[in-house]
């Protein structure tokens, strides 16, 4: 299996990503840290914690991380997320406590420990990856890649041009961006399209198994509606896991990216350059150097939505 690390705030779909990366055998999650973002971080640590216990994977390690983004204040998501961060569904408090370093500290051991390269998978601000990627430079040595999800190539939903994940903390998605690994942005443009029909949603629901039915529950609290009478949810983060276990149902093309942090309405976009490489650029003497990010322009639906269904419903069709 594939070493991963999930850095949170779950979150209703971090939450969903968890269910998945817990489940689908193809990968081993190492840890997971947290960090402010759907709610604060108390919250995204005590949801966290519960969801692993009802996925079945309570000795998975889980640190706490940034309270607030580098230099932004915190910004929640509560009106998406309920007050709780996970939909305000009544869940029990987790029977366990975080481990006792910060979440840095828990990456780079975690990742250096790895005997195999670690894939990161940022759902949240980049807060604790840029801290970590400042702190301990090293750690890159052994991360195979980062697959984040943040950003938007047309459509914000934080503004009009840019998503939550980056807005809420620019600073540090430009750092992510800045790593020097590998690195695939799982954007809006994709992360909006991955919805789990309702039919399916319901026999979630209905299902007697705990994480199953969590699942479900967490899906019906997304949205947005494939049809009014019988609405899906969307897989949303949990995209990105997909993406992750099978990168061919994932359509990338290699483009600068750079995350604007000037003030005014366009801080916190991801500028994803479309033009060819060398022409129009060139052309027009524009000669900056930006990281070539992995940029996701489009994904195949069902396959993401039967890998998620296979794994969390344990039907082993691997
Ligand atoms: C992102 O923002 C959060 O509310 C979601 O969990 C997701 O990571 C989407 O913009
Ligand atoms: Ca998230």
């Amino acid at each position: 299996p594939v070493p991963v690390i999930i850095d949170c705030d779950t979150g209703i779909d971090d939450a969903l990503a968890l269910l998945l990366a817990v489940r689908h055998p193809g990968l081993d999650l190492r840890a997971v840290t947290c960090v402010a973002g759907n709610t604060d971080v108390e919250g995204v640590v005590r949801n966290t914690l519960t969801v692993l216990e009802r996925a079945g994977a309570p000795d998975v390690p889980v640190a706490r991380g940034a309270e607030r983004p580098l230099i932004e204040a915190v910004r929640t998501a509560r009106h998406v997320h309920g007050h709780d961060g996970m939909g305000d569904l009544g869940l029990p408090a987790p029977s366990r406590r975080p481990v006792d370093v910060d979440a840095v500290t828990l990456l780079r051991r975690e990742i250096l420990a790895s005997p195999r390269p670690v894939t990161l998978i940022p759902t949240a601000p980049a807060t604790n990856i840029a801290l970590l990627l400042r702190t301990h430079p090293e750690v890159t040595g052994n991360i195979e890649r980062i697959v984040f999800m943040g950003g938007a190539v047309a459509t914000g939903n934080a503004t009009p041009v840019a998503e939550f994940n980056v807005w809420h903390d620019p600073e540090a998605a430009a750092i992510l961006l800045s790593a020097g690994v590998p690195i695939t942005m799982y954007g809006l443009d994709v992360f909006q399209r991955v919805i789990v029909p309702g039919p399916d949603v319901r026999r979630l629901r209905a299902s007697d198994e705990p994480g199953t039915r969590l699942a479900g529950e967490l899906l019906a609290h997304r949205g947005p509606a494939t049809d009014e009478r019988d609405p899906g949810g969307g897989l949303g983060d949990a995209g990105a896991v997909c993406a992750v276990i099978d990168p061919a149902g994932l359509t990338t093309h290699r483009l600068p990216v750079e995350v604007c942090l000037a003030p005014g309405p366009a801080r916190g976009q991801t500028l994803v350059d479309r033009r060819a490489r060398v022409g129009e650029a060139e052309l027009h003497g524009d000669t900056r150097e930006q990281p070539l990010i992995d940029v996701g322009l489009d994904v195949d639906v069902p396959r993401y939505v039967d890998l998620y269904l296979s794994a969390v419903e344990h039907k082993g069709a691997y």
